[in-house]
C-alpha cells in the first residue's frame, strides 16, 4: 500500500492535537516489564539478551528501511534508536555514505553498536551519542537522510522527536520510520507491533513537523509485516 502525500495532507489537521498531548505511540499497549521492557531501554543481562535477539530478528526490517532511504552519493545519515547497531554496520559498508551518526538512550546499546563500528568511529566517519530523539545534539541541517527502526513508537514525545528530525535534516532530505505491524493475536516474546490505527496516526505527525510527500508502504520482512513510513523535507 502506498498512502501517498494526499493521504497525509488530508489528515494533517489532526497533527496539532497530537502535538498538544505528547504520548508515545504505543502508550495504550504497555509492555508490562520483564524481558519486553528490555526492548524499550536495554540494560544489564536482560538488555544483552534483548540486544542479541534484536540483532537477529530485526535485521531484515532494518535493511528494508535502509533500502527505502535511497541514499545519494556523499550522504550524511542519522539513525535514531540504533539498538545493537546492525543498520549502522550496514551503513558503514556502503561506500556512498560519507558520514554516519546515531543516538540511543541505552548505554549498553551504545557500547554494543560502538563495537560494530569502532574502526570507522576512530576515523571520525561514525559519531554515536547517548541521548533521545526529542533532543538531538547536532546543529540544523546536519544530515541528508534519517531513519528509526522499531523505535519511533517508544519516543516519549513523538511530535517533538519528529520536529528535531526535521531540524537536523537538510532541505531535500528524507526520513524513514520502520514500524512493526501488530500480529492478529499476541505471541509470547514476539513484539506486539502497532495496530492500523496507531500507524495511521504517524503521517499527520510528520506533516505537523514540516515534512511533505508522506507515504506508508506495507512490506513482508522475515516472518512479520512492516510499515515503512517515509517523508521528504
Ligand atoms: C526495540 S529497540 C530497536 C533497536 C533497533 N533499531 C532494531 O530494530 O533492532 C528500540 C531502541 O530505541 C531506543 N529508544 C527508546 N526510546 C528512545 C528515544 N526516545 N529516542 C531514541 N531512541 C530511543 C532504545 O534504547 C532501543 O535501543
Amino acid at each position: 500500500m502506498n498512502a501517498g502525500s494526499a493521504a497525509a495532507g488530508a489528515t494533517a489537521g489532526t497533527g496539532a492535537s497530537a502535538a498538544a498531548a505528547p504520548v508515545p505511540l504505543d502508550a495504550a499497549c504497555p509492555d508490562g516489564g520483564g524481558l519486553r521492557a528490555q526492548f524499550r531501554l536495554p540494560r544489564g543481562l536482560g538488555g544483552r539478551i534483548a540486544g542479541l535477539l534484536m540483532a537477529v530478528k530485526n535485521r531484515s526490517m532494518g535493511l528494508a528501511a535502509l533500502d527505502a532511504l535511497d541514499l545519494p552519493p556523499g550522504a550524511r545519515v542519522l539513525e535514531i534508536g540504533f539498538g545493537p547497531g546492525v543498520v549502522l554496520e550496514a551503513l558503514v559498508r556502503r561506500p556512498e555514505v560519507a558520514r554516519i551518526a546515531g543516538i540511543d538512550p541505552s548505554e549498553l546499546m551504545l557500547a554494543r553498536a560502538g563495537r560494530r563500528c569502532r574502526n570507522d568511529a576512530a576515523r571520525g566517519r561514525v559519531d554515536l551519542r547517548l541521548g533521545v530523539a526529542e533532543a538531538l545534539p547536532w546543529p540544523d541541517a546536519s544530515f541528508d537522510r534519517a531513519l528509526a527502526v522499531n523505535s519511533f513508537h517508544l519516543w516519549s514525545d513523538p511530535q517533538a522527536g519528529l520536529g528535531e528530525l526535521r531540524r537536523v535534516l537538510t532541505t531535500g532530505g528524507r526520513v524513514v520510520l520502520g514500524l512493526r505491524v501488530a500480529l492478529p493475536e499476541a505471541r509470547r516474546l514476539a513484539s506486539p507491533g502497532l495496530t492500523d490505527e496507531q500507524i495511521a496516526r504517524v503521517p499527520p505527525l510528520l506533516v505537523a513537523a514540516g515534512f511533505r510527500d508522506v507515504y506508508v508502504e506495507r512490506r513482508s520482512v522475515g516472518s512479520r509485516e512492516a510499515a515503512i513510513v517515509g517523508a521528504a523535507c
